[in-house]
């Protein structure tokens, strides 16, 4: 991976922290996207210690503020002009309804509109960079997508929000991937499997079940390895609109309708389109 620029949305922490530290070890520049600037550069100093790879950037975003998802894609294009793998990472679970200030749901935004609009506002720079990868780090959590009450105002719960925003996950990826085809841009989902994280700190009930059930959970390390083989691996070249778990295609939930009519949606809450 040497010459090649990564990007990692939430990597100062569990997974997305380990998968950074692997591509840092594979020689990538590897960008690390955070909210949090103390742990973004304890981070970014624990990555160039243990890997001996300096080119390890920080750049901050709030992945919950579209503007601050535009901020981040204009300061890392006035820096780079080229981006080989963007790996979607970030993610919360919340246990009770948080409004953004774009008057949002916030799992909804963290866990998926922003990187729809991340992703959409680094395409030029990734097809630019061809042969690029993009990958969705989903779940195995998938709840079906309420249209008439995407943000859940009619009744919020903490897993129909985490599994609708990982469903459309998948379903941007399957869309996008039909949009890039031919452009050397391919785009994958990866569920890492039960990883020992902070996901679910935030998440009321459900919580505290993930985090009694934790200690049975593999480490960060071994959760990163099936998305660092779809970004990197000769392996997966080309495959793109993929689910991956354990290194291994898997059926996934694409519904054309619904990936559709979400991409439409999306355009629009995200500002893309009016
Ligand atoms: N752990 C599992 O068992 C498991 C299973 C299936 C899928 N996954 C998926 O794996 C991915 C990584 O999660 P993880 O388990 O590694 O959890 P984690 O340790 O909680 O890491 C989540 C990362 O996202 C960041 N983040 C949250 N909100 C953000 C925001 N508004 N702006 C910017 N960054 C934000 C967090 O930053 P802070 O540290 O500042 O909060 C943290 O760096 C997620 O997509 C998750 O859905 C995990």
């Amino acid at each position: 991976m040497n010459n090649k620029i990564c990007m990692v949305t939430g990597a100062n922490s569990g997974i997305g922290k380990a998968a950074a530290g692997q591509f840092a070890r594979l020689g990538a520049t590897t960008v690390l996207v955070c909210r949090n600037e103390k742990k973004g550069k304890a981070a970014q100093e624990e990555i160039k210690t243990q890997t001996g790879n300096q080119s390890i950037e920080l750049f901050l975003a709030d992945l919950s503020s579209l503007e601050s998802v535009r901020m981040l894609a204009s300061d890392y294009k006035q820096k780079h002009d080229k981006l080989h793998v963007l790996v979607n990472n970030a993610a919360v679970v919340e246990g009770s309804r948080v409004v953004t200030k774009d008057g949002l749901e916030e799992v909804f935004v963290v866990n998926y509109l922003s990187q729809f609009l991340l992703t959409n506002l680094l395409l030029d720079t990734l097809k630019a960079s061809a042969p690029a990868r993009i990958v969705n780090v989903t779940s195995s959590v998938h709840a079906e997508i309420n249209f008439e009450d995407l943000q859940m105002e009619r009744g919020y719960n903490a897993i129909k929000s985490y599994g609708q925003s990982k469903l459309a996950q998948i379903l941007f990826m399957g869309e996008l991937a039909e949009r890039l085809a031919g452009s050397g841009v391919t785009v994958n989902c990866v569920h890492p499997g039960a990883v020992r994280t902070h996901l679910g700190d935030e998440g009321g009930i459900v919580g505290i079940g993930i985090r009694i059930a934790r200690p049975f959970y593999m480490s960060p390390e071994k959760g990163a390895e099936t998305l660092v083989y779809v970004s990197t691996s000769p392996e997966v070249e080309g495959a793109t609109g993929k689910y991956f778990y354990k290194k291994k295609e898997r059926p996934a939930p694409f519904n054309k309708d619904d990936a559709n009519h979400l991409w439409d949606v999306s355009m629009k809450l995200s500002g893309l389109s009016s």
